[in-house]
Order: C-alpha cells, then sequence, then structure tokens
C-alpha cells in the first residue's frame, strides 16, 4: 500500500490560538482522502486541507450514506504523538460502514494514514490539559445518481482538528418523551450521520427548554439509552451502571469501553444492563443517586447536573464530590498524554524517525 503524500506550502497553524481553541472549527494542514471504485479502495493520498466540489447528484446528499469517527491523538512529554485506540476506531468504522451497505476499509491503510498525518501534522497537536488532536474519519457514498441503491463508489476522508473540551459546564439533559433516537433492528449503533441528524430538531426544542442534551429512551420511554452526543454512566449507592449496548440501539462507546476497564482494573463492579429511569427516580428521592456522566471521545467525561423527567427535577450531586468521574478522567486523559502509565495497550507511539522521515 501506498499512500502519495502532497505537503501544504504554507501551514496555517500561525492562525490557531492553542489557549483558546473552540471545538471542531480548527482544522490542521493536511487530509487523507482514498477513492472506492471498482470493487476496491484505492488512490490513497495525503493532501492539503481543503474544499472538495461534487454533483448535486452524488448519492450521499439523497440517501444519507455517510458514516464517521471521531478519535484523538495526544503529544507526551518528550514530544512523541501518541494514538488512542486507533484499532478499535478501525474497527467501528468498518462496523458502521456493513450496517449502511458501505465497503469496509482496510484497517492497515486507515492506521497508516493516521500515522501519517501525525507526523505531518504534529505541530498541530495540542499540549495543553484537556486539548487534543481530535481525529475525524468519515466515508460517503459518491455515485452520481439518484435511484435508491447502494451507491459503487465511495470516498473516506480523514481530516484533524485541534480541540479544548466538548462541553466546559455539567450538561443538564431532558428525558425524552415524544421523539426516539433508535430502536431495536435499527442503525443505532452505527456512527451514520443520520442518527445525528434525526436528533437536531428536538435537541432545539430542548435547547429552547434550557436543556443541553437529550437523554433517549428505549421505544417505551422506559428504559436510558445514550445522550446522542455520548454514552451514559450512573452510580447509583456505589455501584457503577451503563446502559447496556446487546440491543443494538446504543453506540458501543470506545471512551465507554475504556472507563469499564479502567473501573474494572480498579475492583469497581460495573453493572452493563437495562437501566429504567424509575430506578433513577427512586435513587434520587432515597439519596443513593450519587453521579451521573456523559463519556465520548469529544465529551471525555460531561458531569451531568440535572435530569428532567416529566415534571420532576432530578438533581445530581455537587460535581466535587463525584470521586469516581473525576478518577475517571485523571486517568483516561493521564494514560492518553502518556502521563500515566497504559496498562491496556491501547496507545500507539508515533517515534522520532518515522516523524522526521514525515515532518514538512
Ligand atoms: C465523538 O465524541 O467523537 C463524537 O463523535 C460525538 C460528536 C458529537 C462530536
Amino acid at each position: 500500500m501506498k499512500i502519495n503524500i502532497k505537503r501544504i506550502s504554507k501551514s496555517n497553524i500561525e492562525s490557531l490560538d492553542f489557549d483558546n481553541i473552540p471545538f471542531g472549527k480548527a482544522f490542521s494542514d493536511h487530509m487523507f482522502v482514498a477513492d472506492y471504485k471498482d470493487g476496491e479502495w484505492q488512490n490513497f493520498e495525503i493532501m492539503p486541507y481543503s474544499r472538495m466540489s461534487m454533483s448535486p447528484a452524488t448519492m450521499v446528499f439523497h440517501y444519507g450514506q455517510a458514516i464517521f469517527e471521531g478519535m484523538k491523538a495526544s503529544i507526551d512529554a518528550e514530544g512523541n504523538p501518541l494514538m488512542f485506540r486507533v484499532d478499535e476506531h478501525a474497527e467501528r468504522i468498518n462496523i458502521s460502514a456493513i450496517r449502511m451497505g458501505m465497503p469496509a476499509f482496510p484497517k492497515d491503510v486507515f492506521k497508516e494514514a493516521i500515522r501519517s498525518l501525525l507526523c505531518l501534522d504534529k505541530d498541530w497537536i495540542p499540549k495543553n490539559e484537556g486539548s487534543a488532536l481530535y481525529l475525524r474519519p468519515f466515508m460517503i457514498a459518491t455515485d452520481e445518481y439518484i435511484g435508491v441503491k447502494p451507491s459503487e463508489t465511495y470516498k473516506l476522508i480523514i481530516f484533524t482538528c485541534p480541540v479544548g473540551p466538548y462541553y466546559t459546564e455539567p450538561v443538564k439533559l431532558i428525558t425524552a418523551e415524544k421523539y426516539i433516537r433508535a430502536s431495536k433492528g435499527g442503525v443505532g449503533f452505527a456512527k451514520a450521520a443520520g442518527n445525528y441528524a434525526g436528533t437536531l430538531q428536538p435537541m432545539k426544542e430542548a435547547k429552547a427548554k434550557g436543556y443541553d442534551q437529550i437523554m433517549w429512551m428505549s421505544e417505551d420511554f422506559k428504559y436510558i439509552q445514550e445522550c446522542g452526543t455520548m454514552n451514559l454512566f450512573f452510580i447509583i449507592n456505589g455501584k457503577v451502571i451503563t446502559p447496556s449496548t446487546k440491543d443494538g440501539t446504543i453506540l458501543k462507546g470506545i471512551t465507554r469501553d475504556s472507563f469499564i476497564q479502567i473501573l474494572k482494573n480498579k475492583g469497581y463492579e460495573v453493572e452493563e444492563r437495562l437501566l429504567s429511569i424509575d430506578e433513577v427516580v427512586e435513587a434520587s428521592k432515597n439519596g443513593t443517586l450519587e453521579d451521573v456522566f456523559g463519556a465520548g471521545t469529544a465529551a471525555v467525561v460531561a458531569p451531568v447536573s440535572e435530569i428532567r423527567y416529566k415534571d420532576l427535577d432530578i438533581i445530581i450531586p455537587p460535581t466535587d464530590t463525584r470521586s469516581i468521574s473525576i478518577m475517571l478522567k485523571k486517568e483516561l486523559n493521564g494514560i492518553r498524554n502518556g502521563s500515566i502509565k497504559d496498562p491496556f495497550g491501547w496507545i500507539e507511539m508515533i517515534d522520532k524517525q518515522e516523524v522526521a522521515s514525515l515532518e514538512a
């Protein structure tokens, strides 16, 4: 496999204020592009980050064959780029692809593309606490055709952006009562663009009522699913509980899985199971609801301050009392930036020699 590299003539990095990085609005110098045609992935290329031109008939605009990943890279104290759980992201994009009738992308090229991007754009990896380089691989259907069928051509693109925290304040959730995000047999587990599109109008309505996110529920509105931007964890009477992903309605979050592994490694029990809103209401009433937080690549740990359910405000205890989620955030950020030893084999380091072989 050969990735052809066209370097940017002048870096755009001076435009970035590393002490004030907005989430998802600043983009690094290079991007990776690959084409699927004639039944195989080809034309592997890294080029300057740039706009793309497409025909109005391009299928992704009409039937939504579009999937993506979100992953993070950091830099250690010696200046080596670190990739976090890149194998799992490479696997998950293919799980999403298959569900959406799209072709799997070769894992070795995916990893190689990311390694090369990190070498070329190493200086874009933020060093500040809580910041990282966010990588956004995505795949879209590119046939110019408006009949409904799976496209025969696709593009996979990976671009990167330095980011600070996704949420800067604890989030207020409102429980879904009218809309659902996903049901059994659907595409809830896939990182499909349409999963996000369907939540935008309900989100507008939630925002108008003063809430940041919707807590999505099962079709009967009894069981908690996720938040759309993150999975959810609850701590009730010392027990860590997170909704099970078994029925395929919830994204199998890689941060979610990382927290489960960190917790189990430290001797905590984690219950992955059906969790009803009634159980959360009951725990709040009897004083055993200790913590609620979101977990996601972008969000890392997002403390939840309150949950609206019907006419009830469930108030979660103050964030400084939440020792478990404070620990999880510290551990995960530490493993990611190399300041805490990684006992799980999640980190892949890119050494100086490899960086030097590609640096602009
Ligand atoms: C992520 O956490 O990577 C996501 O894809 C969520 C998105 C809202 C930024």
